[in-house]
């Protein structure tokens, strides 16, 4: 059965990048000839009928705003087999031919359960946590990293006038990703995460030597999934002596805003091409995913005498996205 009309709905906690990824999806199907129904707020839209046609003008000027201009939902009633049952009712009582699934981890698992009753569906990652299996990026993870190193930043500032240790919480639920990344980009001492155990006193010690070493300030950044909690930590500091006097930021949902960096929105228009013409060309039950992110070693000789190709297919895509 060919497609006609694809279904897209963006899923789960919001992340930058999601609104590129959207136009994306609509600009594309249209480029090539097939329509696309907005669901509104998720599976949870999807359930009670808050579906509209999506045009390429329906999408204009949103590909550089954080947030999801479809809307978001966590939606309990999905994660049931009654639920599910009604989603794919809701589909083909639309007319739907194939959905897109924008979203993290829980949102995917819907789209799969979808896929096993019988709808064509395919995935694109997106959530801040980067704790989705089969690509070495989700959407919106780059634009966190780049508030928490803003925030990082200016905490150094403060902290290095101050001669103060830092504890600073980040996002990430189950996932250690945000705040390992962090923790290296913006030099820290040690990171707190929920997949390595890490004592209250292990983290005295660090912040203590850091001080012996002569450092003005000293960052420990903690996962919020992490254990101990951030809390807990800083009062254990307050009652050690560790040179240091210490605070807390917590950073909370600053990291899940904002306008999709660079980064973002090109992975957002890749992704979002590629799960239509995933869909279109008869693949289902997939999500795309970014490949490889490895640091390999060239050799100089190929580095000199050899030309970096454009990369035609960005080229290419301009014309398909503009319309
Ligand atoms: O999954 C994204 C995320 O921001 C997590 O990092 C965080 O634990 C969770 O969502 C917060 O969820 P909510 O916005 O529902 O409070």
């Amino acid at each position: 059965m060919s497609i006609r009309r694809i279904g897209l709905l963006t899923s789960g906690g919001d992340a930058p990048g999601m609104n590129t990824a959207i136009r994306a999806v609509v600009r594309g199907a249209v480029a090539r000839e097939v329509s696309v129904m907005g669901i509104e707020d998720g599976y949870d839209g999807l359930l009670k009928g808050r579906l509209r046609e999506l045009r390429p003008r329906d999408v204009g000027d949103i590909l550089h705003k954080g947030g999801t201009f479809l809307q978001t939902a966590r939606c309990k009633e999905m994660m049931t087999e009654a639920g599910q049952r009604e989603a794919v009712r809701m589909i083909n009582q639309h007319d739907i031919d194939g959905l897109v699934v924008i979203g993290g981890d829980g949102s995917l698992r819907g789209a799969r359960r979808l896929s096993e009753l019988g709808v064509k569906v395919v995935g694109i990652p997106a959530s801040i946590d980067n704790d989705i299996y089969g690509t070495s990026m989700s959407l919106g993870v780059d634009t966190a990293l780049n508030t928490i190193l803003d925030a990082t930043d200016k905490l150094r500032d403060t902290a290095s006038s101050h001669e103060r240790a830092f504890l600073i919480e980040t996002m990430g639920r189950g996932s250690g990703y945000l705040a390992t990344m962090a923790g290296l980009i913006c030099g820290a001492e040690l990171v707190v995460i929920p997949e390595v155990p890490t004592t209250v006193d292990d983290i005295g010690r660090a912040i203590e030597a850091a001080y012996a070493r002569g450092k003005n300030h000293a960052f420990v950044i903690v996962a919020e999934g992490a254990e101990p909690k951030v809390r807990e930590i800083a009062a254990h500091l307050e009652e050690s002596d560790i040179g240091f006097k210490s605070r807390v930021t917590i950073l909370g949902h600053v990291q899940r805003g904002g306008r999709p960096t660079a980064f973002d929105r090109l992975l957002a228009n890749r992704m979002g091409i590629a799960a239509v013409n995933a869909l279109i060309d008869g693949e289902d039950d997939v999500m795309v995913g970014l490949g490889a992110d490895a640091i390999s070693l060239v050799p100089l000789e190929d580095v000199v005498s050899r030309v970096r190709d454009l990369q035609s297919d960005y080229y290419e895509m301009i014309s398909i996205l503009a319309r």
